[in-house]
């Protein structure tokens, strides 16, 4: 059997396979709670195969939403609906898993299909619109490009600080209480934490900027907060950028740092992406942040690879050389919900390829393949 069909355990956590749907925001929640939508979008990648679904950015408080359409869990109201989407992954045999995050200064921006912020009055009162200013370690926008897309923000104070790192908190509760068996903290893509890291956003001169230890200061408390009330039996996901992608701005060498701080703190995995800041970053290619995953697995952490991996030999080489414990797909997940169902026949052949398919469909696809005389049915 393949290596990214063998299953993982992660403390009391075992993963059917190594496929991972990477978070991705749907920007069509109203006031942070999930829909049908949401279901459906998710629930095919249960259908399809994959080991575990990670629920996209989900705000720990409004402000934190990168739009208003993002969904949220600062209110018990919003773990109810996604419950259900829970049940039904877990149903499948997919694990369920949901990233907690806080946009920082790159919040309160427009939903990704729109131009800017092109509603009608209409639009708005259907869709829930909401706007407002956003907060950061250091009072400066994302960018100067598009002034009325990404605002300057209000500078955060210690008690700010204090109040979102509850906030984490208090949503990982919620998590547990929908029933997830994985939280993964979004500390990447120019977002709050990844801001904190960055010298690009963070120019505090208190206890939380100037230093790396400083920088990571933020990052770390956010970490042993959450682990501290998060079920010591369910594992728990840091999503970094691994690096920036700026001369002298955060690097590969200080994520082996902070990666290594993260597990002393209970973190389990290390979901390496990159980039996040405006002007810099690696040039996306096939397998391009792979390398990320293998340096900082190398620091002893468990790792997740994401970034254009579409290939199963790929991904199976991944993780049968040692470059990372868990493959992560985004957009090749949309363009294929079932491609763990695919790529298990790719690698693995006949026979058992066909137990991952749901019992529904099982029996009917390989009565069709062997008439046909496809993949050893
Ligand atoms: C529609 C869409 C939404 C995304 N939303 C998130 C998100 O909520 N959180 C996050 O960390 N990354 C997000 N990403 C990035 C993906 O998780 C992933 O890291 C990136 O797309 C690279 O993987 P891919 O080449 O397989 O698409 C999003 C990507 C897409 C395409």
């Amino acid at each position: 059997m393949s290596q990214l069909f063998s299953p993982l355990t992660l403390r009391d956590l075992t993963l059917r396979n190594r496929t991972v749907v990477s978070p991705m925001c749907q920007y069509s929640a109203k006031g942070g709670l999930a829909n049908d939508w949401h279901l459906v979008h998710l629930g095919r990648f249960a259908l399809g195969g994959f080991g575990l679904v990670i629920v996209e950015a989900t705000g720990v408080t409004p402000e934190g939403r990168i739009s208003y359409g993002d969904l949220g869990l600062w209110d018990d109201a919003q773990i109810a609906p996604l419950r259900h989407i829970v049940d039904f992954l877990h149903d499948e045999g997919t694990a369920a898993g949901i990233q907690l995050g806080h946009a920082g200064r790159k919040a309160s921006t427009p939903i990704a299909w729109r131009s800017g912020f092109d509603e009608t009055e209409q639009e708005k009162i259907d869709a829930g619109y909401e706007h407002w200013i956003p907060v950061a370690p250091s009072a400066i926008p994302h960018t100067d490009r598009h002034p009325s897309d990404f605002q300057t923000p209000t500078e955060l104070d210690l008690e700010g600080i204090v109040r979102i790192t509850k906030a984490f908190v208090d949503a990982t509760g919620r998590a547990d209480e929908a029933g997830f068996d994985v939280v993964e903290i979004h500390g990447a893509h120019g977002y709050l934490i990844s801001q904190f890291l960055s010298p690009l956003a963070n120019k505090r001169t208190d206890r939380y900027g100037g230093s790396r230890d400083n920088r990571m200061r933020f990052a770390l408390e956010v970490a042993e907060a959450v682990r501290a009330v998060w079920p010591a039996e369910k594992p728990l996901f840091m999503r970094i950028s691994a690096t920036d992608g700026s001369p002298g701005g955060w690097s590969v060498e200080d994520s082996v740092v902070l990666a290594g701080e993260l597990k002393q703190l209970g973190v389990d995995v290390i979901d390496c992406s990159s980039g996040g800041f405006d002007g810099y970053g690696l040039k996306p290619a096939n397998l391009y942040q792979v390398p990320l995953a293998k340096a900082v697995r190398e620091a002893g952490v468990a790792t997740m690879a994401v970034g254009l991996i579409s290939d199963p030999a790929d991904a199976e080489a991944i993780v049968a050389n040692g470059d990372a414990d868990l493959v992560a797909l985004a957009r090749t997940a949309l363009e294929d919900p079932n491609w763990p169902l695919h790529a298990h026949h790719a690698l693995d052949g006949g026979g058992d390829a066909y137990k991952l398919w749901p019992k529904q469909a099982r029996n009917r696809i390989r009565d069709r393949d062997k008439v046909l005389g496809l993949r050893g049915a």
